[in-house]
């Protein structure tokens, strides 16, 4: 029951969150631990349904995901949260009601961001048709000391998931390659 905590994800939208959260639940699987994946986009259409992205919006739904992490890790999952949560006050809440938390930053530029533009939404953003887009229009504060930093504009998706394995091993998350 001990093994259980919370993976944090935050950063921009596009910055790989959903990406390395995915790789990295499939490699704890593999290890034999219980995971599961609040994944932002996924949470909006049921969890936090009719939800917008006002800061008392956003701040519901961060605050829900926490609420359901929280009950997950103290029940022995590894439970992965790969949202925007674009707020330090309200990550730092949700990071004092969990006796194990790992908050990683996926710190990547807008430049960046707007180039590769995977859902188009930069480009909308940019031309002033999405209102309160984080990073455009729309505050994102980064975190003042995560467990971990990924450079996803420099790394390679490979590198950052041994990174993020390594880290969580090394800072006794979960056991040394366990399950091999
Ligand atoms: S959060 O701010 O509440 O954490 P969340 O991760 O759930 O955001 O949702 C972000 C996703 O919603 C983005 O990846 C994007 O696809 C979509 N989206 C739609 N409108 C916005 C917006 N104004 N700002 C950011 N993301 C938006």
């Amino acid at each position: 029951m001990d093994e259980g905590f919370t993976l944090w994800f935050t950063g921009l939208s596009g910055a790989g969150k959903s990406t390395l959260a995915n790789l990295a639940a499939e490699e704890l699987r593999r290890r034999s631990h219980r995971v599961e994946i609040l994944d932002g986009d996924e949470v909006r259409m049921n969890l936090s349904k009719g939800l917008g992205f006002s800061k008392e919006d956003r701040d519901t739904n961060i605050r829900r995901i926490g609420y359901v992490c929280n009950l997950l890790a103290r029940n022995g999952v590894i439970a992965i949260s790969a949202a925007i949560s674009p707020y330090r006050d309200v990550r730092d809440e949700i990071r004092r009601n969990h006796r194990r938390f790992f908050e990683v930053y996926m710190k990547c530029s807008i430049e960046k961001l707007s180039e590769r533009d995977v859902k188009g939404l930069y480009r909308k953003a940019l031309a002033g048709e999405i209102k309160n887009f984080t990073g455009i229009s729309d505050p994102y504060e980064e975190p003042l000391s995560p467990e971990l930093v990924i450079d996803s504009g420099l790394e390679r998706v490979e590198d950052s998931l041994q990174k993020l394995i390594g880290t969580l091993e090394a800072m006794k998350y979960i056991r040394n390659g366990a399950g091999r």
